[in-house]
């Protein structure tokens, strides 16, 4: 993670404030949309995308539209990276990373657990660094948010909040979660580390929204995530704010998290739980 000083040599503090306030405001807006204008179940669109179980609903991509519009009135140079497709090149220092629905089996099926998630990234020594990151859950009554410097935070129907990893070290004792890709051989070596882990830590739980499970890594709710296979836009809004509220987000040899897997705990579980995860063959055959 890029350090503030870093950063500030690309960018200044007003302009940091004011991709703060974008991704506040594009997050509530997309929020509102997908809590308040989902079609009835019979009515709701729905297309799969890389397997028959990977889905993508209207609300998805109104959700990102939403979001990228926004961005393009206020900051029209910026490039984007959203996952449904709202991919565009920019001519500034700054990128938006953006998943406008994570979780989407879970709105499908109205299970509440889901959020938008959008990072600011600012290029720094040929690398995009996350400076601001969002992870709005409506349903959740949930916004956790981070600033590069400034801290962690959850703002929530109790006010708001600033966040601490747990200081969980012990992984026998220690609450993961992690998830699963939509391709059914991976799926199946995911369920092997699975049948490793589970007798090794206190339990494991699959929520749905990588998002949300990073930001529980961040709230202490959870001690530990791990998943093979996430894309950038699960992890770069949620990922700042986990190392905000003092952990680690990783791949598995400590480098920054990757499209292989990711790893949040704390920086004392997290030797622990790398160890059992390579015991476990995280990485699988690499389908
Ligand atoms: C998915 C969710 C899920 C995780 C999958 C992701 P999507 O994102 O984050 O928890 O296990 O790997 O693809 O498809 O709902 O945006």
């Amino acid at each position: 993670m890029a350090n503030l000083a870093e950063v500030l040599d690309v960018v200044d503090d007003a302009t940091l404030d004011a991709l703060e306030s974008l991704a506040h405001q594009a997050a509530a807006a997309a929020g509102d949309l997908l809590m308040h204008e989902r079609p009835a179940d019979n009515e709701l669109q729905v297309a799969t995308k890389t397997t028959p179980s990977d889905v993508v609903t209207e609300m998805d991509e109104a959700a990102e539209a939403v979001i990228t519009s926004l961005i393009r009135t206020f900051r029209p140079e910026d490039a984007i990276v959203g996952e449904e497709g709202g991919t565009t090149a920019g001519l500034t220092a700054v990128r938006w990373v953006i998943d406008p629905l994570d979780g989407t089996v879970n709105y499908l099926y109205r299970i509440p657990c889901w959020a938008v998630s959008i990072a600011a990234q600012v290029m720094v020594d040929g690398q995009w660094r996350s400076v601001v990151g969002v992870v709005h859950s409506p349903a959740l009554r949930s916004t956790w948010h981070a600033r590069l410097g400034a801290g962690a935070f959850l703002d929530d129907a109790d006010g708001r909040e600033r966040l601490r990893v747990s200081g969980q070290t012990q992984l026998s004792q220690a609450l993961l979660a992690t998830g699963f890709g939509y391709d059914a051989a991976r799926r199946a070596e995911q369920g092997r580390t699975v049948a490793h882990m589970a007798p090794r830590c206190r339990d494991l739980r699959r929520a749905g929204a990588a998002a949300v499970d990073l930001c529980w890594v961040a709230d202490g709710r959870l001690d530990g995530y791990w998943e093979r296979g996430i894309k950038l836009w699960d992890h770069a809004a949620a990922a700042l704010i986990v190392a905000e509220a003092g952990g680690i987000v990783t791949d598995l040899y400590g480098g920054p998290p990757g499209s292989d897997v990711v790893i949040a705990a704390n920086s004392g579980l997290w030797p622990d739980l790398v160890a059992e995860l390579k015991a476990g063959d995280v990485l699988g055959s690499g389908v």
